[in-house]
C-alpha cells in the first residue's frame, strides 16, 4: 500500500473517531449533585433504614385536585400543536396572573415555555453568542451550569456568604467582574438555594449597574410568592430598564405542578421576545393539555398559592429553631423559597453527607443532604456547606434535625 493511501486511511480513521466523540460541552457538563447520593439512599432503605430527604426541591404536598379535574373534563377531539408562544387562552390567563401579582405585562410580551428551564435557555440563547458571559451570584441554582453549557455561555460567579445571609456584595465588587464579553447578570429572587430575597435597594443597585454597562438583567422569579417578610420585587418593576429586563418564571413550585412543565419568558424588549418566539417555533409547541390545565390556577392564583406559602412559612420556623440548638452550625433566617444553605462544623460536607447516607444511623434512621459544592462554580467554595430543602412535614423536619445533630456529634468523634 502506498504511503499516501495509508496516510489517507489513517486520517479518515482519526476523523471518524473524532466525529463519533461526544462534544466537550457534553463531557464537561456536571452531574446533578442533588441526585448523586440518591442511589445510595435507595440501597439504604432496602436495608431497613428510614431516610429523610432534605435534598430535593419537589414539594411533598398533593397538587390541587382542580388541575387533574380540568384535564379529565377537557373536550378535545385532536391533541394538536399549540401556537409556539402559547395557546391564546393560556396567554390570557398568564396575563391575568401577572395583573394579580402587580407585574405589568401584555400578552404579546409573554412566551410560554416548557418549564422555567426552557425559559432560561431561551433567554441565554437570545442574548448571548458563544463564549459570552453572564454574571451569577454563587451559590446558585445548579442547573444554571447545564443551561449555560447548552447555550455555550460562560457563567462568571461572584461569591456570596452565609454571614450576610447571601445578600449582594458592593457595587464595586460586582463591577469588577464585568468584562468585554459580559452580556448580563442573572439573579434568582427569591433564591434557590439560599432563600435570600433581595431588597429594593439591592435590586436598584443592580439596575444602576446594568444601565451603566448596558447589560441585561435576568431574574428567575419561580419562587415569587414564597417571600415571608414582604412581597418580593420583580425585575419588571423597574421602568428605567424596560428594555434590559428579562423575567424567567414557572408554574412548577408556586402551584406545585412540577410535572406540568409550564414556564414563561417575559420581557418588554420585543427583540428578546421575538428571538424566544423563534426558538419556540423550532421546538414547535409546549404541551397543550398542561397549558389548559393551569388556567383555573392562573385566573385566581392567591387561592392556590396562599396555603402553600403558609405551610412553607411554618416549616421555615421549624428549621430555623431546630438549627438554633445545633452547636457549631452557621445559618441565617431565609427570607423566601424553601431552602437554606448552612455551614457545618466539618471540613468536607460531601464526605460528611456520603458518610451520613452510607454508614450512619440513629435509631434506624438517617438523612440525605445536598452538599453545597455543587451550587458553586468556583472550586473550593462551599466546602463545609449543605443545602436543606423543607420538603417534609414539620414533625419529620424536627426529627431530621435531631438526627443531623446526633450525626455531627458522632462524626466529630470519628474524623
Ligand atoms: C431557581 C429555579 N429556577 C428554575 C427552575 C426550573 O423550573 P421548571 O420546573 O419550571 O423547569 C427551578 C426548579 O427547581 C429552580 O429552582
Amino acid at each position: 500500500m502506498s504511503t499516501v493511501l495509508r496516510n489517507d486511511i489513517d486520517k479518515t480513521l482519526t476523523e471518524e473517531v473524532r466525529a463519533r466523540e461526544i462534544s466537550s460541552r457534553a463531557r464537561t457538563m456536571q452531574d446533578s449533585p442533588i441526585r448523586k447520593l440518591a442511589a445510595t439512599a435507595e440501597a439504604r432503605k432496602k436495608n431497613g433504614i428510614k431516610v429523610y430527604h432534605l435534598n430535593i426541591g419537589q414539594p411533598d404536598l398533593p397538587t390541587h385536585p382542580i388541575v387533574l379535574q380540568t384535564i379529565r373534563e377537557l373536550q378535545l377531539s385532536t391533541l394538536a400543536y399549540a401556537p409556539s408562544n402559547g395557546l391564546p387562552q393560556a396567554l390570557a390567563a398568564w396575563k391575568q396572573y401577572y395583573d394579580g401579582v402587580g407585574v405589568e405585562l401584555q400578552e404579546r410580551e409573554i412566551i410560554i415555555t416548557t418549564g422555567g428551564s426552557e425559559a432560561i435557555i431561551f433567554a441565554m440563547c437570545a442574548m448571548c453568542d458563544a463564549g459570552d458571559e453572564i454574571i451569577v451570584f454563587e451559590p446558585f441554582y445548579t442547573n444554571y451550569n447545564g443551561f449555560a453549557s447548552i447555550a455555550n455561555v460562560t457563567l462568571r460567579p461572584i461569591a456570596l456568604s452565609i454571614a450576610d445571609g447571601f445578600h449582594l456584595p458592593s457595587t464595586d465588587e460586582i463591577e469588577q467582574h464585568i468584562t468585554p464579553r459580559t452580556k448580563g447578570i442573572l439573579i434568582c429572587n427569591p433564591s434557590n438555594p439560599t432563600g435570600t430575597v433581595y431588597t429594593r435597594q439591592e435590586l436598584s443597585r443592580l439596575v444602576e449597574i446594568v444601565k451603566r454597562h448596558d447589560l441585561f438583567l435576568l431574574s428567575d422569579e419561580v419562587y415569587r410568592e414564597f417571600s415571608y417578610e414582604g412581597p418580593s420585587i420583580s425585575v419588571l418593576d423597574f421602568p428605567e430598564i424596560r428594555d434590559q429586563a428579562i423575567l424567567l418564571d414557572s408554574s412548577s413550585k408556586r402551584f406545585n405542578v412540577c410535572g406540568a412543565r409550564i414556564g414563561v419568558l417575559a420581557s418588554h424588549n420585543s427583540d428578546i421576545v421575538q428571538a424566544a418566539f423563534k426558538f419556540g417555533m423550532a421546538r414547535l409547541s409546549v404541551a397543550t393539555i398542561e397549558q389548559l390545565a393551569l388556567i383555573p390556577l392562573l385566573n385566581s392564583s392567591r387561592q392556590f398559592t396562599d396555603p402553600l406559602v403558609d405551610e412553607f412559612r411554618r416549616r421555615r420556623e421549624t428549621v430555623y429553631h431546630g438549627l438554633a440548638s445545633m452547636p457549631g452550625v452557621t445559618f441565617y433566617k431565609p427570607e423566601g423559597a424553601f431552602y437554606i444553605v448552612i455551614g457545618l462544623p466539618v471540613d468536607d460536607s460531601e464526605h460528611f453527607s456520603k458518610w451520613l447516607i452510607e454508614e450512619f444511623e440513629y435509631e434506624k434512621e438517617t438523612v440525605l443532604l445536598a452538599p453545597a459544592q455543587g451550587f458553586y462554580a468556583t472550586p473550593g467554595r462551599g466546602m463545609n456547606e449543605v443545602r436543606l430543602a423543607f420538603m417534609l412535614k414539620r414533625e419529620d423536619l424536627e426529627r431530621s434535625l435531631t438526627i443531623l445533630r446526633a450525626a455531627l456529634d458522632a462524626y466529630r468523634k470519628l474524623f
